[in-house]
């Protein structure tokens, strides 16, 4: 029989056996709490007036059931993984019969004490509406807890909360204190290294100016040096350290970002030398990727990234150990503190490397899915900021969102668009490609570019109308050939042709082999650019016409057809119903025995 914590004198027999009951509902675990569960949790407790408090792991069981007070119930499951600096693994839902759903003092505290990864408590008011309010730790720091409360909240708005997107974010920021992250307005210099010419460190700073204000920083100035390579020690040479230190003073600058990523070593000798936050172009996208991942995934790899950024990085100034107060020569019993969070980091890798794997498998199921629907795969791809997610909408009227700020798009979005002879295409809108793209993130969303290494044909948007164009393509070129997508088929559609003046420029680009101007904004040359994809499909013989009779028993596939393929010409016979049709290649061998004419 399953144990009813807590004091359940006086509790009728079938009372208690419908607290038992609540050790069977298993929920997502992406989900807080299930609306049933809520329910029936609450008209117990409305029933027996007092309190009833559930325990859920992480995997969405039911750990624990106790009646009365939280404070006062025993529970030996969560003396897990508290202290540490962890969170318990464990979180408490629980209800205020005839009261407010607002959490006490004393949920509070056991919130601090036992380390929960969250607390919540649900109440039914005066009309039935149920409440609830929540919180849940954001950061610990030995005995130090930052608590964020929510609620109350409508119960629906309470159960869309993606619990693991959440506790991701949390653990993220209890146990990984090493991320940089930059405040609002807080004021940058840039430094890089003019290698080849002026132009390239100027644009490439440019670039850079984009992503620190992307990232909610100001920039107040920018120096380079020119020079060969990086100096091993101090990235810059020494002359150009003293004046970035004059600088700093004199611009009130408390953080200097570097064009490249900077080894562990430079990155510790620079932050010594002046004294402010050094941040290299890795962490600033890092940082970016992070404020912006809005799926479950997309927060997984880019805490994965981050982690792999900051592994060797460990030591280092503002990171947890000199926090602590020691860093490598503090010693614990047998090994320092170093150690332990390494140690620490590379377990939490593999754990997110495991549920990174589990999601993959999951997409994978999605995406055989929809090659069993056998629809033309097609993958936008481009520079950050190109426009890609424009065009999606443009092309699909998907309402993805479009700003003019880099990376808005960090997770793949599929939609349906259908070609001018009215046969529907999957488009997937992808992140956004960048030089210097860090070598841990493409690790990181090597999934999600799977997208683009399975589709049938790549739109390679180009944003026609920045200086860099030819430098961003060369970079998404680079970055597909990581990929190993660079031998894919692909259309260009220069984008932003609205903002091209001279039509000598455009007219030059357009020189290019299967390329197209388009403006995604207003709508012009869209319908070339389908256009051109369905050519693509019938010159490459990824379709093929055929005649095709159906049999009127069999009449569901036209209906089959019309969606997948591209239909010419029906004819209702006596004998069947004559169809002559494009059909994909996939579908070519299943309508095999009702073709009546060869490829035409
Ligand atoms: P990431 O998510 O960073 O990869 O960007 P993206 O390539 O998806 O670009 P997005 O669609 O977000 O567009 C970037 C900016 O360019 C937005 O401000 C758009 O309004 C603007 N833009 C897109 N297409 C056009 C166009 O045809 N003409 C003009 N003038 N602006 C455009």
């Amino acid at each position: 029989m399953a144990t009813i914590h807590g004091d359940i004198t006086g509790i009728r027999k079938s009372i208690l056996k419908r607290l038992e009951t609540l050790y069977e509902f298993e929920i997502s675990r992406n989900e807080i709490i299930t609306l049933d569960l809520a329910q029936v949790l609450l008209s117990i407790s409305d029933q027996i007036q007092r309190e009833i408090a559930i325990y859920l792991n992480r995997h969405g069981r039911v750990t624990s059931v106790a009646v009365g007070d939280i404070r006062t119930v025993g529970l030996p499951e969560l003396n897990g993984r508290r202290g540490q600096n962890r969170l318990s693994g464990i979180r408490c839902i629980h209800t205020h019969p005839n009261s407010s759903s607002a959490l006490s003092e004393l949920d509070i505290a056991s919130l601090r004490e036992m380390h929960f990864d969250l607390i919540a408590a649900l109440s039914t008011g005066p009309e039935g509406k149920i409440d609830a309010s929540y919180a849940y730790i954001t950061k610990i720091i030995e005995d130090e807890t930052d608590i964020h409360y929510i609620g109350p909240v409508n119960l629906d708005e309470f159960i869309k909360t993606d619990f693991t997107a959440l506790l991701l974010s949390v653990d993220h920021r209890a146990e990984l204190m090493n991320t940089v992250h930059i405040a609002e307005k807080e004021s940058a210099l840039l430094a890089g290294i003019e290698q080849t010419k002026t132009e390239d460190i100027r644009l490439s700073l440019d670039e850079l100016e984009q992503l620190a204000q992307t990232a909610g920083a100001i920039v107040v100035g920018k120096v380079w040096q020119k020079r060969d390579r990086p100096d091993p020690v101090y990235y810059l040479g020494r002359g150009k350290i003293e004046e970035i230190k004059f600088l700093r003073q004199t611009k009130q600058a408390n953080m200097i970002i570097f064009d490249d990523e900077l080894s562990p070593t430079q990155q510790r000798n620079l932050e010594e030398s002046l004294g402010i936050k050094v941040l290299d172009r890795t962490a600033l996208i890092l940082d970016i990727f992070a404020q912006r991942a809005r799926s479950y995934e997309g927060k997984l790899q880019v805490a994965l990234a981050q982690m792999r950024y900051n592994l060797p990085r460990l030591g280092g100034q503002g990171l947890v150990l000199s926090r602590l107060g020691g860093g490598i020569g503090t010693r614990g019993p047998g090994e320092t503190k170093l150690e332990i969070d390494r140690r620490r980091i590379r377990s939490r890798i593999a754990e997110i490397e495991k549920a990174i794997e589990e999601l993959k498998q999951q997409r994978t199921l999605h995406r055989q899915r929809r090659q069993n629907e056998q629809k033309i795969a097609v993958a936008l791809v481009g520079y950050t900021n190109a426009g890609k997610s424009t065009l999606l909408n443009a092309l699909t009227a998907a309402g993805v969102m479009a700003e003019d700020k880099l990376f808005a798009t960090l997770d793949p979005t599929t939609r349906r668009a259908v070609l001018p002879d009215g046969q529907e295409i999957l488009i997937t809108d992808t992140v956004g490609f960048i030089q210097k793209l860090p070598h841990q993130l493409i690790a990181a969303f090597r999934a999600t570019l799977e997208e683009v290494v399975q589709s049938d044909l790549l739109i390679h948007v180009v944003d026609a109308a920045h200086p860099g164009y030819q430098r961003q393509t060369e970079a998404v070129f680079q970055v597909l050939k990581e990929l190993q997508a660079d031998t894919k088929p692909v259309i260009t559609a220069f984008n932003k042709i609205d903002s091209i003046d001279s039509p000598y420029q455009l007219e030059r680009l357009l020189r290019q082999d299967n390329s197209v101007g388009i403006s995604a904004l207003s709508g012009q040359g869209i319908e070339r650019l389908l256009q051109m994809v369905q050519e693509y499909l019938y010159t490459n013989k990824q379709q093929q016409k055929r005649e095709l009779l159906l049999p009127y028993d069999q009449s569901g596939l036209l209906a089959t057809l019309y969606k997948n393929a591209a239909v010419h010409k029906v004819q209702y016979c006596p004998e069947g119903i004559r169809v002559i049709v494009s059909l994909p290649l996939a579908m070519i061998d299943f309508y095999q025995t009702y073709v009546l004419q060869g490829d035409e």
